[in-house]
């Protein structure tokens, strides 16, 4: 296995997550590992992984200096490579005018193991504000860039090699060969990591974790907390009541869809608590979507709270939190997106322990699991939503009247998707309603009404998005039938903003 260290960078799990693809397994871990705590892991390489500060900051991010001593190879990334030439004697690390961000090319030493079969110029992708411009002693440069001189350096005798591009993004086109090449090559790492292992791990995990007590589970009707309730199901059986809030935010028809694929056919203990009224009161006159967040978070847990008391002998709650949520949420080293609601933390008076098994896995991997343990497709590839549901897609503050103009309009636009068939290659697709009115003409009448906007993205795992290229003449007839059917509207229009620098939702 390969240990990542966290440094703060938004994109440090994609290293993980990259090591596991090539079949390593690999966690990420806090950047305030001791050596000794390091050396109990017995990982076969380290990873220092990027991140945003400079290694001059007051408070920037170090290592335990007894790591370069235990004689595990380690490959620093971008901050990880500067911090390197900073703790190891003889190197040096400057600030650059202008911070590099974007596509490079390379010119590499087909002779290092880091590159070794690999064509001499390469595309790769920086993002940096400093750079290291002199290698520390027994080091030396081995790929190299115009507005970057020492792109790569490596020790050879020691098994320390730094880059200064980021090897786990995609734009870096033989970013997954350079990876490789450390784990096998370098490391000696075994490629018998799959995702049976996970699953066997984790129900290994629960069940000591867990004994013979109880688990209420957070069920919000999406892909994550349905996959964790099959997962605990799978390890505990029926010590596993899930509870399903309806907090009158989920999608048109989504309630019994839910009650229908995991009550009815799964077989999942479930218990249905009907809270629309409450969440509505709880989110009158706000408008705040940090404040909305919180809100809809707290009242979720403090539904689950009072239904747990109900249950005698409850001692768990489990959650479906992946990774983004967390990466977002600022937990770790990286810098806080958005609260997502699943993070919020439990109330201390609950006296509950929390299971989150799916706090390291991609959405793209939580749904490989979720196949794995034999959930049925149309359940797996729904589409993620969010636990705050259509709460955060009305903007500003929420009305009943509002959820009924983003719930029709979202499910006609659904409904065109699928039949489509953009469904399947559509990553996530949805209405906002901005919340605010302009003028219009129907028949012959002036009308001011509200704009919806459609949202439809293609992404990989929800960290980075691109806005789907859909056609024309469908957008032509979903806005028609958007306008015609859902009252209150008379104006469609399409969000064209990738991610960065927007975010997926719009709250
Ligand atoms: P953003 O808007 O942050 O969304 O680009 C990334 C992905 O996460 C979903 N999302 C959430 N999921 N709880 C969740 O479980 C949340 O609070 C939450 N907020 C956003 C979003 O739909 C997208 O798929």
């Amino acid at each position: 296995k390969i240990l990542v260290l966290d440094f703060g960078s938004q994109y440090n799990q994609l290293i993980t997550r990259r090591i596991r693809d090539i079949g390593v397994y690999s966690e990420l871990k806090p950047h305030t590992m001791t050596a000794e705590e390091i050396k109990a892991w017995h990982p076969k390489g380290i990873i220092f992984s990027g991140g945003p500060n400079s290694v001059y900051d007051a408070n920037a991010y170090k290592v335990d200096p007894k790591v370069f001593e235990l004689g595990i190879p380690i490959l620093g990334i971008c901050y990880g490579m500067q911090l390197m030439a900073y703790t190891l004697g003889g190197g040096k690390v400057s600030g650059i005018k202008e911070p590099q961000y974007g596509h490079a090319k390379i010119d590499a030493d087909t002779q290092s193991p880091l590159f070794k079969d690999l064509p001499k110029k390469e595309p790769v992708w920086m993002s940096h504000g400093d750079l290291v411009t002199k290698v520390p002693t027994g080091f030396k440069s081995v790929a190299t860039s115009p507005d970057c001189p020492i792109s790569a350096m490596q020790d050879t005798a020691k098994n320390f090699y730094g880059i200064q591009f980021h090897a786990e993004v995609r734009n870096t086109k033989y970013g997954n060969d350079v990876l490789k090449h450390f784990a096998f090559d370098i490391c000696h790492a075994e490629n018998n990591w799959k995702m049976e292992d996970f699953i066997d791990l984790q129900i290994q995990n629960i069940r000591n974790k867990v004994g013979n007590n109880k688990v209420i589970l957070a069920l919000s009707g999406g892909v994550d907390s349905s996959v964790v309730a099959a997962l605990l199901h799978k390890a505990i059986g029926h010590q596993l009541t899930s509870i399903f809030v309806d907090h009158g935010l989920l999608r048109k028809g989504e309630a019994d869809q839910v009650m229908k694929s995991l009550h009815d056919d799964l077989g999942l203990n479930i218990i249905k608590v009907d809270a629309k009224k409450r969440f509505l009161d709880a989110l009158k006159g706000v408008s705040d979507p940090e404040q909305k967040r919180k809100i809809i978070g707290h009242n979720f847990i403090d539904v689950f709270n009072s239904e747990a008391k109900k249950i005698k002998d409850v001692k768990f709650l489990a959650q479906g939190t992946i990774y983004p949520d967390l990466i977002e949420s600022g937990v770790g080293a990286a810098q806080k997106i958005k609260s997502h609601h699943n993070v919020g933390g439990l109330p201390k008076d609950m006296h509950l322990g929390l299971i989150e098994p799916l706090r390291s896995l991609f959405k793209d991997e939580t749904r490989a699991l979720g196949t794995k343990l034999g959930i049925p497709d149309e359940l797996v590839w729904r589409q993620p939503f969010p636990g705050p549901g259509l709460g955060i897609r009305v903007i500003g503050e929420v009305t009943e009247e509002k959820l009924r103009i983003v719930r029709d309009s979202d499910y006609i636009l659904r409904n065109e998707f699928k039949k489509a068939g953009l469904n399947k290659t559509v990553w996530q697709y949805f209405t906002v309603l901005p919340g605010f009115k302009s003028v219009g003409v129907m028949g012959d009448q002036r009308t001011y009404d509200y704009t919806i906007a459609i949202r439809a993205i293609r992404s990989i795992d929800g960290m980075t998005a691109d806005f789907a290229r859909i056609p024309w003449d469908l957008l032509s007839k979903i806005s028609t039938k958007i306008c015609n059917e859902v009252n209150g509207i008379n104006r469609v229009v399409y969000d064209v903003t990738s991610k960065p620098p927007a975010t997926i939702e719009w709250e």
